[in-house]
């Protein structure tokens, strides 16, 4: 398949152009800032134009949706909303108008609303699956629902095929010196003072779900999937029940406890619609990281 990654020059984005390109897809990097070394076809657009994102994405029969903010640090909060808000739309359009009928979505656990947030809200129970309701109140991660959101609306009306891969904090090469230091002293049993779920995904399972994504066997018709995506455990050395009631209070309602009696130190997101619909579970914890594959 002809594949566009768009923010393929990215920190994600090189690993998933990388991933579909070793599974034989043709796979176009679409970023503003190309090429990279690693090289393969590219074309270079900035994507907060519609008539460029149209450009920039004909003829490709998917697209990976990765361009964006990364991230609420860097930018002020109405850039980062608005930069990311029409970045999305214009992705959306330009496949719709294109005839483009999958569009497999960068989206963040963030638009859970759990994660960032200030104040951080008690989810109705754990593990938090996509069943649950989304709170974001905070720009980037509006941004990203917002996101989601245009994509579900855009399956609906126009029959298009969209998933939405809602990943944790990824963990890619360059952050590993920080990352090393970080598993340390979690491994010691530190936990910090305001504690989150402390969620995170290699960018190699990240990089496999995009594949499983555009792989995914949804025949002729519309759909439109949310995935969380997680490590398959926290990184802390703090068994999550105990984790929740230091960061709540009182522990949430717990739905699956199969999940927590199996591994103490699971995830507080529910991996099973990934795993039982895309067939894909993560590989990589801390406790291997000198074996991932980056
Ligand atoms: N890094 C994480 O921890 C994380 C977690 C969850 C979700 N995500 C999502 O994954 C995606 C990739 O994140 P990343 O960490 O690789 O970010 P990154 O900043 O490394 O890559 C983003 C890419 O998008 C490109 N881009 C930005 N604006 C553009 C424009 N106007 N036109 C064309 N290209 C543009 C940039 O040039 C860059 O190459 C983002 O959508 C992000 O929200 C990231």
């Amino acid at each position: 398949m002809r594949i566009a990654v768009t923010g393929g020059s990215g920190n994600v984005g090189r690993r998933v152009c990388r991933e579909l390109a070793a599974a034989g897809h043709e796979t176009w990097n679409i970023d503003r800032v190309v090429p990279v070394p690693a090289g393969g076809p590219s074309r270079q657009a900035d994507l907060a134009d519609l008539d460029e994102a149209l450009r920039a994405l004909a003829g490709m029969d998917q697209v990976v949706h990765l361009a964006a903010i990364p991230n609420p640090y860097g930018d002020p909060p109405e850039r980062v909303m608005s930069v990311n808000m029409a970045l999305s739309y214009n992705v959306f359009e330009a496949a719709r108008k294109l005839g483009i009928r999958r569009v497999v979505y960068g989206c963040s656990d963030s638009a859970t609303g759990f994660g960032i947030h200030e104040p951080p809200l008690r989810p109705q129970y754990v593990p938090v699956d996509e069943a649950h309701p989304c709170w974001p109140h905070e720009t980037y991660s509006l941004s990203k629902y917002f996101g989601e959101v245009i994509g579900e609306k855009y399956s609906q009306a126009f029959g298009m095929q969209v998933l939405s891969l809602r990943y944790a904090w990824v963990l890619y090469d360059t952050l590993l010196p920080r990352v090393r230091d970080l598993a340390a002293s979690y491994a010691c049993g530190q936990v910090p003072a305001q504690p989150w779920f402390g969620a995170y995904i290699s960018v190699g399972d990240v990089a496999r779900a995009v594949r499983a994504a555009v792989a995914f066997d949804a025949g002729e018709e519309p759909c439109f999937e949310a995935f969380l995506l997680t490590a398959a455990r926290t990184m802390y050395n703090l068994p999550t029940l105990d984790l929740l009631r230091r960061i709540y209070g009182e522990l949430p309602q717990v739905a699956a406890p199969q999940i927590f009696a199996a591994d103490p130190y699971a995830s507080v997101f529910d991996l099973r619609k990934a795993r039982r619909l895309l067939g894909w579970t993560p590989r990589d914890t801390l406790a291997n990281l000198d074996r991932w594959e980056m």
